[in-house]
């Protein structure tokens, strides 16, 4: 059933020392009827999802977090949150280790420490008969004890870099904030209140990258972020083309 914790800044707080993945407990909540705003954590996951249906590997010690959201938007706006969330994580990360600008995000919703992937984010939706959002879920892993060993991109842990691990619970207090004001923004403004912070922050940008799709490999200059999250990739034939979904790799990964 999960621990019910003191809520943080309006979310409802739930601690599960294991679950399948804390992404697929909030779609059970949701789907029995949650009204959102809730947040919920586990110390382990035997079954953690990662982007593009890889699995997240989930040991003790690193945080995997799940936040329900019913935001009232249509279902293309939610990726949108992603980079909402990703800056949220960045600032949550800065203030709870001090490394503030040795951090990075990296599109779509990576986030970098010293150009190695310290944390993921998975949003995952399901669409009402109406055709509207009927829910979200965000989920965020990070690397705070440690982190897999074979990966196909440079990978670290804050334990590695700080020298000491940082509790999962002490970054969700600084997280969960954080998330609230980067959604109000987004509420008040737009993803263009949003897509400069998050471009301030990218990794790449103006830069030469490869970019993996499912059926071909692309590589260009990152020019930009579109108002709908695209990454603008100007390719050699000075063609701009807008990439929704794929695997980036930064010069010198
Ligand atoms: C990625 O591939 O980079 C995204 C990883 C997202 C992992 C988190 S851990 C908490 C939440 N529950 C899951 O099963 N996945 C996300």
């Amino acid at each position: 059933p999960g621990f019910e914790r003191p809520a943080i800044a309006g979310w409802r707080v739930l601690h599960f020392p294991e679950l399948d993945s804390t992404n697929e407990e909030a779609r059970r909540r949701a789907q029995q009827g949650d009204e959102g705003d809730l947040a919920l954590y586990a110390d382990r996951q035997h079954a953690g999802r990662g982007r593009r249906g890889r699995a997240w590997v989930s040991g003790e010690g690193n945080l995997f977090l799940s936040c329900l959201l019913r935001p009232a938007v249509g279902p293309a706006r939610a990726a949108e949150l992603s980079f909402a969330t990703a800056l949220a994580a960045h600032d949550a990360l800065s203030a709870a280790t001090g490394l503030g600008p040795r951090f990075q995000l990296k599109w779509p919703n990576d986030l970098l420490l010293d150009g190695a992937k310290v944390a993921g984010i998975l949003l995952e939706s399901a669409t009402g008969r109406d055709g509207g959002l009927e829910f979200l879920v965000i989920g965020i892993g990070v690397n705070l004890a440690a982190f897999p060993a074979e990966t196909p991109y440079p990978a670290t842990s804050v334990a590695a870099t700080l020298g000491r691990a940082v509790a999962p619970l002490d970054l969700i207090a600084a997280f969960l904030p954080r998330l609230s004001h980067w959604i109000t923004v987004w509420e008040r403004e737009g993803f263009a209140g949003i897509r400069d912070a998050w471009a301030a922050r990218a990794a790449g940008l103006g830069e030469r990258i490869t970019v993996r799709l499912a059926h071909e490999t692309l590589e260009g200059v990152f020019s930009g972020l579109r108002l709908d999250g695209a990454l603008d990739l100007r390719l050699d034939s000075g063609a701009v083309r807008a990439v929704t979904a794929g695997d980036v790799f930064l010069p010198g990964t």
